[in-house]
């Protein structure tokens, strides 16, 4: 995939974080953590349950006034504690912890059984029968009884002595008790019903999921998170003077280093129809881009709309899992990364919304939407969040009192700084800019604009600048990538781009660019017909249905059947993915302007 012809080196991989269990292991995780939140909240519950019902009160029973049932369900506690202990070792794939989250499962389950066996017995035992009551000396049932018992004495009687009163099972002869043991009998079944409902699917997923603790990628090297926290040098501040916040060292990129690799990413989105919501199609958003960010550089992405840039840009920060391909950050391969080793990559890059207001949450002031990300990465003191919050909105040039303000109470202008600061807050070294000023007006784009390019030069940041306005791309970037229909269809410098395009689709969305003289003649290239489906992308080159370097070359067949790839045109920057890139010359343009669809916009408007 990445033939060094192509102009793309192996990228150099430190190490591999540990990865997101699969979606079995991560199902059963999320039963056993169920266990100590029951547990916790059927023991504050019976606590309180026991304030109130001091007294025994006719047909519900009563419950002890003493610890009684917080202690009495001690055997909760245990498994709880080892359903925990089980969660923790997942991560690190030991197998102890399947060994134990096993037996947890078999706890379940066997309980549950045994219990509806023992309320199903319970009718022999009302009857007098010691055999049958013997089967309630269990500690499940001593729960039970211990809801139906009258006194805290009685409640031990229940699993020494059948026949006493306040035995819930046993033949009291009021109506009151025998109530009470139907109450005790329902509570034990639920209880039962309860355990193996969560029991069997948590042994089932054990079961189905088992390959993460067996499969060979086991024995990776396992990285922990304070390893990378140590290494990213931890959560720096944003407070003036700048200067200071520049000399810290993010990253181990040195300047023109690739910090970010992405390597054959795709991403896909089923298309669902009929009753069932079946996948009756796909749509290749992403369809396999090779590319590298260099430390310092500014990255733009460009694109007609629905391309695939903003899928590019989520899906490289995991925000969308991708669905093939490899994405190296800094050394780190981000897919399927556990949550726990993600967090603190994820303060190092963040994302400026294409959207400056749907992207800020209306029910939030401005503290919680950009503190709310501080908080995620342990700023847990309000005091520190504030300030935080505060001086990343005094170095987007925005006041500090504005904290307290809700999103709608803002221009278009200042939200988009309010996305550009909650990006700040949490110091990163790498943000994927999302269209940042295509919806505010000129003036306020060159505010914005200057004020993102202060921001690199003062916090030594790195930008994947997305983008359809060719005019601010050349202004702002270092190197663009081309996008058509999910791929990447040429790359190069702003330079090579600009003078030497080399892909057809380049060439013609460079010719769409305005120019600021109206009185300038303008030839001006126009592509035919509309963007195809990313559900059904053409064969061969994708752009062959629109190329007018194909119509010109009278239709050579290899654009039908061969997808090109991007290959080296010039330097080792320039790469473009056409199989007849060298034909793309002045005099080929100046011809195609003769016979296609091309227009002299000037004159047709002098005419
Ligand atoms: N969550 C999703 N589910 C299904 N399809 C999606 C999803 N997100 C994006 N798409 C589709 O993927 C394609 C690429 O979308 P994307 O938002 O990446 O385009 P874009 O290049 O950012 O466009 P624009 O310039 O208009 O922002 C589109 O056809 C879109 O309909
Ligand atoms: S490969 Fe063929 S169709 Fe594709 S851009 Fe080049 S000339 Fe056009
Ligand atoms: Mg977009």
């Amino acid at each position: 995939m990445e033939g060094t012809n192509r102009g793309f080196a192996t990228p150099t991989i430190k190490g591999r974080l540990r990865l997101r269990p699969n979606a079995h292991i991560l199902r059963a995780r999320s039963i056993l953590i169920t266990l100590p939140i029951l547990t916790v909240g059927l023991a504050v519950g019976a606590l309180l349950l026991s304030l109130v019902f001091r007294e025994p009160a006719a047909g519900i029973g009563s419950l002890p006034d003493k610890p009684g049932i917080v202690v009495l369900i001690w055997p909760a506690y245990v498994v709880s504690a080892i359903a925990y202990a089980a969660t923790r070792g997942f991560r690190d794939r030991a197998l102890w912890s399947l060994a134990l989250a096993g037996l947890v499962g078999i706890v379940l389950v066997g309980g549950g059984i045994f219990m509806f066996l023992s309320t199903t017995n319970a009718p022999a035992a009302t009857g007098g029968t010691p055999s049958g009551s013997g089967a309630l000396a269990s500690p499940a049932a001593t729960v039970g009884a211990t809801i139906a018992a009258p006194t805290p004495g009685a409640s031990v009687a229940a699993g020494a002595s059948p026949g006493a009163s306040g035995d819930i099972f046993s033949s009291g002869g009021t109506s009151s008790a025998t109530l009470s043991n139907g109450n005790a009998a329902f509570g034990l079944d639920a209880l039962a019903f309860l355990f193996i409902v969560l029991g069997a699917p948590l042994l089932w997923n054990l079961w189905r999921g088992i390959s993460w603790f067996t499969a060979p990628q086991a024995k990776h090297e396992v990285l922990t998170a304070e390893h990378i926290e140590g290494e990213a040098g931890g959560l720096s501040p944003i407070v003036a003077p700048l200067t200071e916040i520049a000399a810290e060292t993010y990253t181990e990129a040195k300047l023109g280093e690739p910090l970010l690799s992405v390597r054959g990413l795709k991403k896909h989105f089923p298309i669902l129809g009929g009753v069932l919501r079946r996948r009756i199609g796909t749509i290749y958003a992403v369809d396999g881009v090779d590319f590298d960010v260099r430390q310092g550089e500014v990255f733009a992405v460009v694109g007609e709309s629905g391309c695939g840039k903003t899928t590019l840009g989520r899906t490289l920060l995991q925000l969308t899992p991708p669905t093939a391909g490899h994405v190296i950050y800094d050394g780190y391969e981000l897919g399927d990364v556990d949550p726990d080793d993600m967090r603190p990559l994820r303060r190092r890059m963040q994302i400026i919304f294409q959207d400056p207001f749907g992207s800020l949450n209306p029910r939030m002031p401005i503290s919680d939407i950009i503190g709310e990300g501080l908080l995620a990465q342990g700023v847990t003191k309000r005091a520190e969040r504030d300030k935080r919050v505060e001086d990343s909105l005094e170095v987007v040039g925005l006041r500090r009192d504005y904290t307290r303000r809700y999103p709608h109470e803002f221009s278009g202008g200042q939200r988009q700084r309010i996305g550009i600061a909650r990006a700040l807050a949490l110091s990163p070294d790498f943000i994927v800019c999302d269209e940042p000023v295509s919806a505010l007006d000129v003036s306020i784009q060159s505010q914005v604009l200057n004020l993102l390019l202060d921001l690199k030069r003062d916090f030594n940041l790195t930008y994947m600048f997305i983008s359809h306005n060719l005019s601010v791309v050349e202004y702002f970037s270092d190197r663009i990538a081309v996008m058509y229909l999910g791929r990447i269809v040429e790359l190069g410098t702003v330079n090579q781009l600009y003078r030497n395009a080399r892909h057809p689709y380049t060439v013609a969305l460079l010719s769409a660019i305005p120019d600021a003289d109206p009185r300038k003649r303008r030839r001006r290239l126009v592509l035919k017909g509309d963007v195809p489906s990313p559900a059904a992308p053409p064969s061969g080159c994708r752009f062959h249905t629109r190329c007018w370097l194909y119509e010109q070359l009278g239709k050579p067949e290899r654009c039908t059947t061969e997808d090109p790839s991007l290959r080296i045109i010039e330097g080792t920057d320039h790469q473009a993915a056409c199989h007849f890139a060298e034909e793309v010359s002045e005099t080929a343009v100046r011809e195609t302007v003769a016979t296609q669809d091309v227009i002299d916009t000037a004159a047709a408007v002098e005419s």
